[in-house]
């Protein structure tokens, strides 16, 4: 029998699934919201009433995106520079957020770094770098944020990975530093959950048109392959992530915190051994 032509589905809004306003007067900060799936994350949160502020190292993209997201969705978006690993540049980019908007309900820890590199050949900077993007910086975001998460009774997603769960080749620093945000969100729930704080972790799979896939994924005949290996057949997209993000930070999931959510389209259980 012929095998049948794959379809793509399209992919879904979170608003043909959650009513428009259930954010609405609510303020999201979200690091590394400028592009890829943080974009997308803040996009989804801001189209069902929200504002927020997103930060970056690169104030023209962030701006650019900023303009995108605010007449994509009608609602407030502020471009802050800060890099990450700088607490001071991000207890300022707070301090603007709560000058413009008075609060932060909402918080994404999404910045983060990554390129291909066996540890034989990763120097010592290189590994640094991305523990002190990732780990220390959702640290640094954490701590910058969290009396106004009290004060808001608020909620924290925490952008991960799948990769770090068994040995990825090449991936040794991105791991490292994945396992540690997953751990921290982790502690952050069970300190925070008496204070009203949720922290949760989303994990994305491979998720197609991100700067993060390009990098990692093989080029050529072997990716598509590697989608149809998938469980779901497919690459996810940003839009699975981002209503993935609207659920966690709603009142549907006021019960659910310390927990680590993969968006992967079940390659997490995908057993590929032979
Ligand atoms: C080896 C590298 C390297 C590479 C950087 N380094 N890129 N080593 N191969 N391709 C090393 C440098 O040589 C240097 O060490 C050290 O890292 C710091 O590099 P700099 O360029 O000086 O640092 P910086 O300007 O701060 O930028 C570093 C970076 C950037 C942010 C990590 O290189 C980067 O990767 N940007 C991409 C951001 C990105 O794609 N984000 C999405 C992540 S997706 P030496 O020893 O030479 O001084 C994601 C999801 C994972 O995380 C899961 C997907 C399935």
């Amino acid at each position: 029998m012929p095998a049948q032509a794959h379809v793509e589905p399209p992919p879904v809004d979170s608003t043909s699934v959650f009513k428009d306003d259930i954010f609405k007067g609510k303020v999201l900060f979200c690091t590394g919201g400028g592009s890829g799936i943080c974009k997308a994350m803040t996009e989804a949160v801001m189209r069902h009433g929200a504002h927020a502020a997103i930060v970056g190292r690169k104030l023209d993209r962030l701006q650019a995106s900023a303009n995108d997201l605010a007449s994509a969705t009608g609602n407030q978006c502020l471009a802050v520079q800060a890099d990450v690993r700088n607490p001071k540049q991000l207890q300022e980019a707070v301090a603007k957020t709560i000058e413009k908007f008075g609060r932060i309900d909402f918080v994404i820890c999404g910045a983060a770094g990554n390129f291909l590199a066996p540890i034989s050949k990763l120097s010592e900077n290189g590994f640094r770098t991305v523990i002190e993007i990732d780990t220390i910086g959702t640290y640094n975001t954490i701590k910058a944020t969290l009396p106004h998460l009290r004060a808001s009774k608020g909620s924290y997603i925490h952008v991960s990975a799948t990769l770090h769960y068994k040995g990825t080749p090449y991936q040794v620093h991105v791991s490292a530093a994945k396992a540690a945000v997953d751990a921290t969100s982790a502690v952050l729930a069970v300190e925070e959950g008496p204070h009203g704080v949720r922290s949760n972790v989303i994990a994305p799979g491979p998720i197609a048109g991100t700067e993060g896939m390009d990098r990692l994924s093989a080029k050529g005949p072997d990716a598509k392959n590697f989608a149809w290996a998938t469980p779901l057949g497919r690459y996810g997209d940003v839009k699975d992530v981002a209503n993935a993000t609207v659920f966690l930070f709603s009142d549907a999931a006021r019960y659910i915190t310390g927990q680590v959510i993969p968006v992967d389209g079940g390659c997490e259980h995908l057993r590929t051994e032979p």
